[in-house]
């Protein structure tokens, strides 16, 4: 009991020094602002707010299309939604989007935005206020954003191709994450957002049938978990919860869904296995508070993401296609 104890108090040590290191070095971009559209569009953080909870009441499976779409957006080319183009060739019309949803929301918001404040709000900024808007729909913390993200004015389909399916190993992860400016940390907490939404069967297919053929999954999965989901996922366009335990809110069960072997993404349930990610794991299983104040300045550093020619960057008039 005392060991445990003992066990407990230096991980939450090592934990809160590792925070402290992460906000040191997620000083703020140049010209990203807490006040940026305070003269210019005074309502706009109160307009995206209406919208999304308009359409979350709607359809509740929104808010977390949105926080995907965010990070897939600050994913490539950081946060300028190049995501949002719509032509051949966009990272929208690539494999690795096919899953994404939520842009009718982002049109939807952007089109009101146009009649309040014409030509001052981008489409980047919206992005990064709707996922924390979902965030708090779902019961998960509000964090402060800054904002004056410009708009890109390209978009390639290829440069997808380093977004994680959920099929990469966990160097391959670290790496992209750091590639991104982004610590072992954020990989850990931003993998949280997995505590909400849902996955196409599609995407875990793969697992299901390699414990089929080889009577031994690509790792530990619980069995009952595992005849839960090959009973639901009698197709590859069904949808199955990513978090199996307490799929609308946003807690801490992601993680203790890990201890439990109940990961749905070969991805998740390797955060439990790997050396350099399951301390972090066993912090936030055990210790629920921590989860949510974590997971806003981890979700600020990946909001904060931007690419070197951003001043290029413009502010769209429609967020699908780049002005005239
Ligand atoms: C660590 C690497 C990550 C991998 C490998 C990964 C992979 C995936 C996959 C495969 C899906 C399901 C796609 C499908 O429908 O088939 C998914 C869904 C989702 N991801 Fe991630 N993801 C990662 C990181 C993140 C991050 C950083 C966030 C946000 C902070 C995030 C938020 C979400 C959300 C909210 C959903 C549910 C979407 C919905 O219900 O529409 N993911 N992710
Ligand atoms: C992990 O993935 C990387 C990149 O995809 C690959 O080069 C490496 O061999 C993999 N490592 C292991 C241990 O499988």
């Amino acid at each position: 009991m005392k060991a445990k104890t003992a066990l407990n108090s230096s991980a939450s040590f090592l934990f809160v020094v590792t925070v402290v290191l992460g906000m040191v070095s997620a000083a703020s971009p140049q010209n990203l602002d807490y006040g940026y559209y305070h003269h210019s569009c005074e309502d706009f953080e109160a307009i995206v707010s209406r919208k999304v909870t308009q359409w979350f009441h709607k359809d509740a499976t929104f808010a977390a299309s949105l926080i995907r779409l965010h990070f897939h957006d600050c994913a490539v080319r950081g946060c300028d939604a190049s995501i949002l183009l719509d032509y051949p060739g966009s990272e929208r019309r690539a494999d690795a989007s096919k899953t994404l949803r939520g842009f009718e929301v982002i049109d939807d918001i952007k089109a009101e935005l146009e009649k309040k404040c014409p030509r001052t709000v981008s489409c980047a900024d919206i992005l990064t206020a709707a996922a924390r808007d979902a965030t708090v729909l779902h019961k998960g913390p509000f964090w402060a954003n800054q904002y004056g993200r410009k708009d890109g004015r390209e978009s390639n389909a290829h440069e997808t191709d380093v977004v994680p399916t959920g099929h990469e190993n966990i160097t391959h992860l670290i790496e992209f994450f750091q590639s991104k400016g982004l610590s072992l940390l954020d990989l850990v907490i931003l993998s949280g957002a997995h505590t909400i939404g849902r996955s196409t069967c599609d995407t875990v297919q793969d697992r299901l049938q390699n414990y089929k053929e080889s009577g031994q999954a690509d790792q530990a999965i619980d069995p009952k978990y595992l005849n839960y989901l090959k009973r639901k996922c009698i197709s590859a366009s069904e949808y199955v919860d990513l978090d199996a335990t307490t799929p609308n809110t946003f807690d801490n069960a992601y993680y203790t869904n890990l201890q439990k072997n109940m990961g749905l993404l070969y991805t998740d349930q390797l955060l439990q296995s790997d050396p350099r990610t399951l301390p972090l794991v066993t912090s936030f299983a055990t210790q629920p508070s921590i989860f949510p104040y974590t997971f806003s300045v981890s979700m600020v550093r990946l909001s904060n993401i931007l690419q070197d020619e951003d001043g290029d960057g413009e502010v769209r008039i429609q967020c699908h296609s780049i002005n005239p």
